[in-house]
């Protein structure tokens, strides 16, 4: 059994990766996040309360598990404070909390260029979560951000602050002819997080590496999904970081070798909010159906998502990125009253059968889904805990999407609560 686990999306985000990372991190030691920030929305379902978690490891309502933010998270102060003073009125322990000191800080003119840059985009618009995450890799790669052991050093900040705050300023006020930032006031504001924020702070990467070397279990949660991936996904509607299990290695300072499983987290439909081609979307009342059945409203940003049936040549292809060992199938339950569900098991273009995701947005708009369909159970499973127990009509589609995909059935959740979960395969 793996002692090292990561867990993806494999495919536009909100599987319900959040769900399945919290009823994995039981038997693990350490949870850790290594990519994106506060774009996630991440939520549990526990003995009737609900929790919905940006920045902080889904491990979290586990008071004895060390809950790591690596250091390829773009971290935003404020985001995170706000979490963990929610947790702790709630009666959840945030003191295992641990944030590497070479991730990147997410600060307001992140924020501000995030929400500029997509007005001024118009009808082109990406649809971003507008929380500064594209504007503060954008930083890092440019090698003027600002990173955590930075951040929490008051001198260090303080000289930092003031140069970049010079060039955004300018850029600010000639280029999107905005009032500038107020150095003092940022300065105050953020220095006060980096106050509350130094006590979690370490290097990660020497602790995650300790623990594995201890032989702990490490569960790695992945935020977003392949198809928002900078480079796999439908670029240039992704996000900017790389939610795969290679992003795992240079987001958390682990070496490949070390991964032992990885589970790609399947939502039993498709969704997709923001901007972006999505081949199987269903706009009509199919499509309205798993809104409504599904509540398809955004965590982060509540807007409605898109819907459509399930594409197994995405899962497929996450699945190749990700060398992904295991699908944890999610949201089956929603399924439970249709009356014929279709799975898109390839993609035609101009007639061809094509065997790939293409890379040109404007092919990628013209490919046409081969379907598959399934006659529908009809019958509530939320209850079901065993693979054996499902009806047939589920496990015909669940064994026909493994069967497309080439990855193994692990999980299979049939409600949002952490023991609505049939477990196929221990996978940790
Ligand atoms: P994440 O971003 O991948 O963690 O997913 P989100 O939390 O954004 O969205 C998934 C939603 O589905 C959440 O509201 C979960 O509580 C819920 N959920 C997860 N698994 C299941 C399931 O098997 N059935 C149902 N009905 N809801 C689920
Ligand atoms: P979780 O972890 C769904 C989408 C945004 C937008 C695009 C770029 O909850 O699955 P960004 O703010 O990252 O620059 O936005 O990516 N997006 C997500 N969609 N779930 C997420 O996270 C997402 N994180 C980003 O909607 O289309
Ligand atoms: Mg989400």
């Amino acid at each position: 059994m793996a002692k090292v686990a990561v867990i993806l999306g494999s495919l536009w985000g909100d599987e319900g990766k959040g769900k399945i990372v919290d009823h994995l991190a039981e038997q693990a030691d350490v949870i850790a996040r290594f990519g994106g920030g506060s774009n996630a929305g991440h939520t549990i379902s526990l003995n009737g309360e609900e929790y919905k978690l940006r920045l902080i490891p889904s491990g979290i309502l586990y008071s004895d598990k060390l809950c790591v933010i690596g250091n390829g998270v773009v971290l935003d102060p404020q985001c995170i404070i706000e979490e963990m003073d929610a947790l702790k009125a709630r009666g959840v322990d945030v003191s295992n909390i641990k944030i590497s000191n070479r991730a990147h800080v997410v600060l307001p003119y992140h924020k501000l260029f995030d929400n500029l840059s997509e007005e001024n985009r118009g009808a082109k618009k990406i649809g971003t979560t507008g929380r500064g995450i594209s504007p503060c890799y954008i930083d890092r790669d440019d090698r003027i951000g600002i990173r955590v052991c930075d951040f929490i050093d008051k001198e260090e900040f303080a000289a930092r602050l003031k140069d970049v705050l010079a060039q955004k300023n300018l850029i600010l006020e000639k280029i999107y002819n905005q009032a500038p930032l107020d150095y003092e006031k940022v300065l105050r504001e953020y220095e006060s997080y980096a106050e509350r924020l130094k006590p979690y702070v370490c290097d990660t990467i020497t602790l995650l590496n300790e623990q594995m070397d201890a032989g702990k279990k490490i569960l790695f949660e992945g935020a977003q999904a392949t198809m928002l991936d900078i480079d796999y996904g439908t670029y240039p509607y992704v996000t900017a970081s790389h939610p795969v299990s290679g992003g795992v290695c240079v987001g958390a300072g682990v070496a490949p070798k070390k991964i032992d499983a990885v589970v790609g987290v399947v939502k039993a439909y498709c969704t997709r909010v923001g901007e972006g081609p999505f081949p199987t979307e269903q706009l009509n009342e199919i499509g309205e159906k798993l809104r409504s059945v599904g509540h398809e409203y955004g965590t982060v940003t509540g807007r409605a998502r898109r819907t459509g049936w399930l594409d197994a040549c995405i899962v497929k292809y996450a699945g190749q990125i990700s060398g992904m060992d295991y699908m944890a199938v999610t949201r089956l339950d929603i399924l439970d009253s249709f009356e014929e569900i279709k799975l898109c098991v390839g993609y035609k273009l101009n007639g061809e059968i094509i065997n790939e995701v293409p890379a040109s947005l404007k092919t990628y708009a013209q490919v046409e889904p081969i379907y598959e369909s399934f006659s529908g159970w009809k019958s509530e499973i939320s209850g079901i805990r065993e693979y054996g127990k499902l009806p047939a009509n589920a496990k015909k589609y669940l064994e026909r999407l493994a069967e497309v995909t080439g990855i193994k059935l692990g999980i299979v959740s049939v409600g949002p609560n952490r023991d609505q979960t049939i477990v196929v395969e221990n996978i940790f």
